[in-house]
């Protein structure tokens, strides 16, 4: 209970109350809002590279109280070969009552909450999901369109969101693309055939492909832009200046084709490559909005996970 290793495990309603508690906290006084999780025990374990989720789940954890430790494994005895689960039986041992689980490998969060019994935070797993992703984009796209957070099968309807990239190594796609279209959201995947292959895609919650770029942004009320993933490219070569030439998001494409549309992207973004600066900063943009919602989002989602739904 309280794990949330998919978007699969939250419901359109869990996700309303999420977002109403989102809310609720966002709103306390500081000296409020560290008695919900104070003196309880956050690990953060993080077995890839971030900045963003490990600080700002971090951050959530401190703003509601809780003490954190951060095991990532260029520093542990993970380098020495200690395996997920006895890893995650220390940091239980240690006190820690809740894992947030950022790993290399699909499905890793499921195999440490069935270790472990304790509520697991999926910060990312391998080419599977990044839930939380998924749910701070949500409520960057609700605040901007000005949409409402009481959620129903029709809240995105007739809203299309555009995700364009390296769609094949992309768990943040994934995620989007299980949850938006329970809202009613229309979801073009956008990519050139060997990052945005139709036979490996799953397409089963109605999403379409485009490969032409352009057409794809007359579309759009969300751009959300992905970047290339070379660490997972496996050798495949993708030429940068065909890429840019074909799928690149710049000033010129957004007000030819897109000049209303939101602009997002998870990040890390390589400027220059999926996106220009002009588009990465310009008026269109909420990228730094989807950091500042993560923050929000995740102190929710501790919340959830430590004290449960009932005190919600
Ligand atoms: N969006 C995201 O997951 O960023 P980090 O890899 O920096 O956490």
């Amino acid at each position: 209970p309280g794990s949330l290793t998919s978007i699969h495990d939250i419901s359109l309603d869990g996700i309303t109350r999420l977002l109403a508690l989102t809310n609720r906290l966002v709103a306390e006084p500081h000296r409020e809002r560290v008695k919900h999780l104070d003196g309880r025990k956050v690990a953060l374990l993080f077995y890839e590279s971030s900045t963003r989720t490990r600080t700002s789940f971090e951050l959530a954890a401190k703003s509601l109280g809780a003490m954190t430790t951060l095991v990532s494994d260029k520093s542990s005895s993970i380098e020495k070969g200690e395996s997920l689960h006895d890893t995650g039986v220390t940091l239980r041992a240690l006190g820690a009552e809740c894992i947030i689980l950022r790993s290399n490998y699909s499905g890793a969060p499921e195999v440490l909450a069935r270790s472990t019994g304790l509520p697991v935070l999926n910060a990312g797993d391998g080419m599977h999901e990044h839930p939380s992703q998924a749910l701070l984009d949500l409520r960057t796209m609700l605040v901007r369109l000005g949409l409402s957070q009481q959620l129903t099968p029709t809240t995105m309807a007739g809203k299309t969101v555009v995700i364009t990239g390296d769609i094949r190594h992309s768990r943040v796609a994934r995620s989007n693309a299980i949850l938006l279209p329970k809202l009613g959201a229309r979801v073009i995947f956008c990519g050139p055939p060997e990052l945005c292959p139709k036979e490996a895609l799953d397409l089963s919650h109605g999403v379409e492909i485009e490969r032409d770029f352009e057409k794809a942004l007359q579309q759009a009320d969300v751009a959300m832009m992905l970047r290339i993933q070379r660490e997972r490219l496996a050798g495949l070569d993708i030429d940068s200046a065909e890429y840019i030439a074909g799928y690149q998001l710049n000033e010129q494409r957004l007000r030819a084709h897109a000049p209303k549309a939101l602009v997002m992207h998870p990040g890390p973004m390589v400027r220059g490559l999926e996106i220009d600066s002009a588009a990465a900063d310009g008026p269109q943009s909420a990228i730094e909005e989807q950091v500042a919602h993560g923050l929000a989002v995740r102190m929710a989602l501790l919340h959830r996970a430590l004290l449960g739904e009932t005190n919600a």
